[in-house]
């Protein structure tokens, strides 16, 4: 039986996808802060590295997926939050998960970012250059003096893509596969913070994908599972975007 991890198994996409995984023969451990088999806070140096003792505690040190949902919008507290969960309590749990994976049988892992990613200019945003040095207190710090939670949000993405992208070339010889899901708007308790939030609210309703509608996180789940399956065996280090036509619409001359 494959074993595979899921953070953010509380709710939303992961709380999906921990279900659909389940249904296709996946043993399923869940990282969330509550309601979860391993219950820590991934915005914490001291929780990420409680979170991995306990996985490899619970699978033998033998992992065969790794799906990384746990993240939190532009609502969240602050953007320092955003930071540290969206791209810290990722490339935090494939540091310390990726022995186990190699490890495993036809291992692979998933990160969700988002279309958020390919807004303009976030790669030449100071926090994303922190993030990418693993610079955690210089990230936080550029995130708070920016003082705009959605550029947080965008640029951590941006960033924990780009990171999953260099960890695909890295561990490939290794036999681990690595991919970037990019979601459009999915409803789930993240996008209704985002409509009834004052700042977002009006922007989030007007941006509309081409299919006309956002998505059920049952949508997202199905191609996570396709991409955590064997059917996707030469799938690799690719970015996938599941957003309705969101990110044709927003550069379709790029890809
Ligand atoms: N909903 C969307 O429109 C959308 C669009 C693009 C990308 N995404 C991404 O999808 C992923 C899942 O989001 P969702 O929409 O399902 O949101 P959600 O709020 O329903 O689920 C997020 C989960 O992450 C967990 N989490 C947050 N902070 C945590 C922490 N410090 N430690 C442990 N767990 C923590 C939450 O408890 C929650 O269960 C996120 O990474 C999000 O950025 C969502």
């Amino acid at each position: 039986m494959s074993v595979t991890v899921v953070t953010g198994s509380a709710s939303g996409i992961g709380a999906a996808v921990r279900e659909q995984l389940k249904q296709a023969g996946h043993r399923v451990i869940g990282i969330d802060r509550q309601h979860a088999d391993i219950v820590a806070d991934l915005s914490k140096a001291e929780g990420r590295r409680a979170a991995v003792a306990s996985v490899l505690d619970a699978c033998g040190g033998v992992l065969d997926g790794l799906v990384c949902c746990a993240g939190l919008g532009s609502t969240a507290p602050s953007s320092s939050l955003i930071v540290s969960v969206n791209y810290f309590g990722v490339s935090e749990l494939l540091e310390g998960l990726g022995d186990a994976l190699a490890r495993g049988s036809k291992p692979a892992a998933l990160l969700i970012g988002s279309v958020a990613s390919v807004h303009p200019g976030m790669d030449k945003l100071p926090m994303v250059e922190a993030m990418l040095a693993g610079d955690e207190a210089g990230a936080c710090a550029q995130a708070e003096a920016m003082g705009m939670p959605h550029a947080a949000y965008a640029g951590s993405k941006y960033a924990m893509t780009v990171h999953g992208r260099r960890k695909a070339v890295e561990w490939g010889p290794r036999g681990i596969r690595l991919n970037v899901l990019a979601p459009g708007a999915v409803d789930t308790p993240l996008l209704q913070a985002s409509l009834a939030d004052p700042r977002y609210g009006e922007a989030t309703r007007k941006f509309i994908a081409p299919l006309g509608r956002n998505s059920t996180p049952d949508e997202i789940a199905s191609v996570a599972c396709f991409l955590q399956s064997a059917q996707a065996s030469f799938v690799h280090g690719t970015v996938v975007f599941v957003d309705g036509g969101m990110d044709a619409m927003s550069r379709p001359d790029r890809f």
